[in-house]
């Protein structure tokens, strides 16, 4: 069934113009940051069976615009990609169907480190989420996670030739180390960025003195990136920043309405990638982002990069 099209001249990004790829691969997470969608959102989940994308149903949806691509990003913003259990294979269809940069975000605790020294040789830039250089520190925001574990997932990567990258989120308690931070990720061999958090609340205070650069989301993701999100459960979304059947910042509640009650025409079970492009939702939201994003400053992630 095809969405209605109830624009005639409408002016929406077509499939032959996406550029890149943002997957939610997973719902699926081993640890529990606290200010995570997923423990926002998603807390009953622990009891739940976890929702792994349908890599079936998507690889055939996204085969016609995997050549045009010129970044894959693995990230999401529900889970720990490295958890689906077809993260291999996914990643080697990639390799076989497109040219694209193809980078995982990750918390480097799953799997063990023979696994990561092979995941090296894939071709893949790893992102590690290592919000500290302690072991007291680290916990104390990647709840459920082992220090050592992902600093020996990280050099077994970088040791079988992966390019990776340190993402360390900043908070008052852990601003002191990121001088250890960055004599470490030197002596490595890996970038590190430095990131305000999303939240800061109760025992996660802003830092005293880090600084960072103003990165705004001034640059839309979906309008002049030209990225499509898609979501574990095959939604299509117009920016991993903007979920409104999750959100609780309200934008604007006729946005909300319309999303909403066109919630099922997102889905890439029934529709391909065309007719969700072409729903009234998106054209909306490609003419008129600027005027929420901004009033809201949705997307504030600044960060450092050294
Ligand atoms: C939902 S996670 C998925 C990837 C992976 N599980 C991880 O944590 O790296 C997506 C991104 O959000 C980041 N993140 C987690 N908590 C954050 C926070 N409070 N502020 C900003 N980014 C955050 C993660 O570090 C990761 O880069
Ligand atoms: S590791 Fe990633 S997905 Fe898991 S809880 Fe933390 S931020 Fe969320
Ligand atoms: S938050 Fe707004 S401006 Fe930023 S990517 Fe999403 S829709 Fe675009």
């Amino acid at each position: 069934m095809s969405a209605p099209h109830l624009y005639k001249e409408a002016t929406l990004m077509l499939p032959a113009d996406i550029k890149r790829l943002h997957l939610d691969l997973t719902n699926n997470c081993n640890i529990k940051c606290p200010f995570c969608s997923r423990t926002k959102y998603l807390p009953h989940l622990d009891k739940k069976k976890p929702v792994d994308m349908d890599w079936c149903l998507i690889s055939k949806r996204i085969k016609q615009i995997a050549g045009q691509l010129i970044h894959v990003s693995l990230c999401g913003t529900f889970g720990e990609p490295t958890l689906h259990p077809l993260i291999l294979n996914i990643i080697q269809w990639f390799r076989e169907h497109t040219t694209a940069k193809l980078s995982i975000d990750t918390n480097g605790t799953t799997h063990n480190a023979a696994w990561w020294h092979k995941l090296a040789t894939l071709g893949v830039h790893v992102c590690f989420s290592i919000d500290g250089t302690s072991s007291e520190n680290y916990t104390k925001y990647r709840v459920g996670a082992d220090l050592n574990t992902v600093m020996s997932h990280m050099t077994s990567f970088i040791d079988g030739g992966g390019k990776a990258e340190w993402q360390f989120i900043v908070f008052k308690s852990n601003e002191h180390e990121i001088e250890t931070a960055k004599t470490l990720a030197r002596t490595l061999g890996c970038k590190i960025i430095f990131k305000t958090s999303r939240n800061y609340k109760n025992s996660f205070s802003k830092p005293l003195e880090f600084n960072p650069l103003n990165n705004k989301c001034n640059t839309c993701k979906f309008v002049h990136r030209k990225e499509l999100y898609i979501a574990h459960d095959r939604q299509v979304e117009f920016c991993c920043r903007y979920q409104p059947r999750y959100s609780d910042t309200t934008l604007e509640p006729k946005i909300e309405k319309l999303y909403l009650s066109q919630l099922a025409l997102f889905d890439l079970k029934h529709h391909e990638l065309q007719d969700v492009l072409r729903t009234p939702y998106f054209e909306f939201m490609e003419k008129f982002y600027f005027k929420f994003c901004k009033k809201y400053h949705l997307g504030n992630d600044s960060e450092l990069i050294t």
